[in-house]
């Protein structure tokens, strides 16, 4: 599954980052614009496509879609911060490790709590449809992170 992977992917630049040692800054900056580009990517195809589909096929999900984009609000703005950073700005690294911190918790929640669901209200063919139109919609995503819907109050 397309989202799934995006995930992996993520998780793999975080673990990446946690191994980096603390002085190597060059590294830890290009991680981190890594990050910017896959979640803003990532956040975008959920928000335009997954979820107003699945709050469509399953409207009992209403709630955790609902939260999820709360969280997208907050994963947005730490993003955006994290953009213009300095790596050697005191807060630079709590500032990944929370984005990290709420970016899993999110995770395990889409994972754990409704997209079983959801994947199983829509079936195969539906499934599949979406996720032709995620892959196509990636290269449309914004590059600044609060060009996104999450990113709006
Ligand atoms: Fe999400
Ligand atoms: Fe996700």
């Amino acid at each position: 599954m397309l989202l799934k992977d995006d995930h992996k992917t993520v998780e793999k630049l975080f673990k990446e980052f946690e191994k980096v040692g603390e002085q190597a800054y060059k590294k830890k900056q290009e991680l981190v614009g890594q990050m910017i580009k896959e979640l803003a990517t990532h956040a975008y195809i959920e928000e335009e496509i997954f979820y107003p589909a699945a709050r469509e096929s399953v409207p009992a999900t209403s709630s955790h879609i609902l939260e999820s984009v709360e969280e997208h609000h907050v994963v947005v703005w730490m993003l955006s911060e994290l953009s213009g950073m300095d790596p050697k700005d005191e807060r630079f690294d709590a500032k990944v490790t929370v984005l990290m911190e709420n970016v899993r918790h999110h995770v395990k929640e889409e994972e754990e709590e409704w997209f079983p669901q959801v994947r199983e209200a829509m079936g195969r063919k539906s499934l599949q449809e979406i996720g032709e139109r995620m892959e196509k919609a990636k290269s449309e995503a914004p590059q600044d992170p609060l060009a996104l819907s999450g990113a709006d109050k």
